[in-house]
């Protein structure tokens, strides 16, 4: 199939490989110029896509990248996957959405399957992406992407692929289109269905790293470990489910996404209020962190060096989006500490270098990737580590 990828972020770069993998012939159509002209020369911005890839695909004719709207027209499937971020005042932000519709409105004249992947709440499909898409007799499904950056067990192949169409003509294309390069479909009634099917496990995700999170604070304060407890726990075969305490969430997803569901609960006059309180639990984990740390160092850490270690917001990727990090970072400024950071995936973040891992007074980890070593954090006086993977230090 001829396939256009609207937006080649880790959402839409990701399914391109897998289409081009699958023989697929894959345009990847984004408005940010540079990003397109990196990939054309064969360099790919996302962990677990290697330059080679996409050198081998651009080679053998499966896939190009490009900024320019008329390749949009002729292409048998259409995904869209754009940011859908929050506004200033926490409200879904679906502009990037409406952008992506109003370029196929204007430049698709030949009947398509439009699948719109980015995350957002139910009823995006049908209000906001097909009631902008008129005069033409296109297919629309909703499938919305689980993929997990960085996770190596589960990628776009082996992770099970939720379909809900408009109509069932488009269910069955999207199905078509899916099974070429994942191994497990899962058709839903509706779109409604898929799109609430997947804020829902982000909202999951984030209402039980809240709990864990306050446990924490629970358990610390009563003298016990949360992680033993946690792991205890864990060894009930049923009916519990292991969660990590962290210094916050961060990402493109659950910090956001519940937001989402908020909102229509809102309209529809339902509060969300685990939503609210699982968010306000987790936006002030960095705030605990840095109250730890001041009270491990005799009240005060002004004028000492702190190093934080780890900025994106998860271990092994460079994505510091919602990243706790920059929270925990400004509060131990607040504090007057000297704050460097290391994170030698992230390189560059806020108009500052990563430093290197040497000693210093006081390291906070809160990430931890691949090869840091023990040893090199352990260098620092102190260390308080958000983690749980740093032996016979403070920390969460
Ligand atoms: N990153 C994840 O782990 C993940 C996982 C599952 C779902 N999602 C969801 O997928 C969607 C995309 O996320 P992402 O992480 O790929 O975002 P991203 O920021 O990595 O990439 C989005 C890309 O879209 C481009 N873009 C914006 N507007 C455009 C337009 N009108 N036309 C063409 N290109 C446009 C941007 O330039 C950017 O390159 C979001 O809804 C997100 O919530 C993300």
């Amino acid at each position: 199939m001829r396939v256009a990828i609207i937006g080649q972020g880790y959402v839409g770069l990701t399914i391109a490989v897998g289409a081009a993998g699958a023989g697929h012939t894959v345009i990847g159509f984004d408005v940010n110029k540079t990003l397109v002209d990196q990939l054309n020369q064969g360099h790919s911005h996302i962990e677990g896509i290697s330059d080679s890839a996409i050198i081998g695909f651009i080679g053998n004719g499966t896939y190009k990248a490009s900024s320019d709207p008329s390749v949009l027209e002729g292409a048998e499937v259409i995904v869209i996957a754009v940011p859908t971020p929050l506004d200033e005042k926490r409200n879904p932000d679906l502009s990037f959405v409406h952008d992506a519709a109003e370029l196929i409105a204007k430049n698709v004249k030949t009947s398509a399957l439009i699948v719109n992947e980015s995350t957002s709440y139910p009823g995006t499909l049908r209000k906001e992406i097909a009631a902008r898409i008129t005069g033409v007799d296109h297919l629309f499904a909703s499938s919305p992407e689980r993929v997990d950056p960085g996770n190596t067990e589960w990628g776009t192949k082996n992770t099970p692929r939720l379909i809900g169409g408009l109509t069932s003509a488009a269910v069955a294309k999207a199905r078509d289109f899916y099974a070429s390069f994942c191994d497990s479909i899962i058709e839903v009634s509706s779109p409604e269905v898929a799109e609430a099917a997947k804020i829902f496990e982000n909202t999951f995700r984030q209402v039980n790293i809240a709990l864990v999170n306050e446990f924490a604070q629970i358990s610390d304060a009563l003298g016990i470990s949360s992680r033993e407890v946690i792991e205890a726990a864990a060894t009930k075969p049923y009916g519990f489910m292991e969660f990590k305490p962290g210094p916050g969430v961060g990402g493109h997803c659950i910090p956001v996404d519940p937001s989402y569901l908020a909102h229509v609960a809102n309209e529809v006059g339902v509060p969300a209020t685990f939503i609210k309180r699982a968010n306000e639990v987790n936006l002030a984990m960095p705030a605990y962190v840095v109250k730890r740390v001041v009270a491990a160092n005799g009240g005060s850490i002004a004028g000492k060096s702190v190093i934080v270690v780890g900025v994106a917001y998860k271990a092994d990727v460079a994505d510091t989006r919602e990243t706790p990090a920059s929270a925990v970072i400004d509060m131990l400024r607040e504090q007057g500490a000297i704050v460097m950071w290391h994170d030698d995936l992230v390189g560059n973040w806020r108009g500052e270098s990563s430093a290197p891992l040497v000693a210093h007074e006081i390291a906070v980890v809160v990430t931890r990737h691949d090869g840091v070593s023990d040893a090199a954090i352990k260098a620092s006086k102190y260390v308080f580590d958000c983690t749980g993977t740093v032996p016979g230090v403070d920390g969460i």
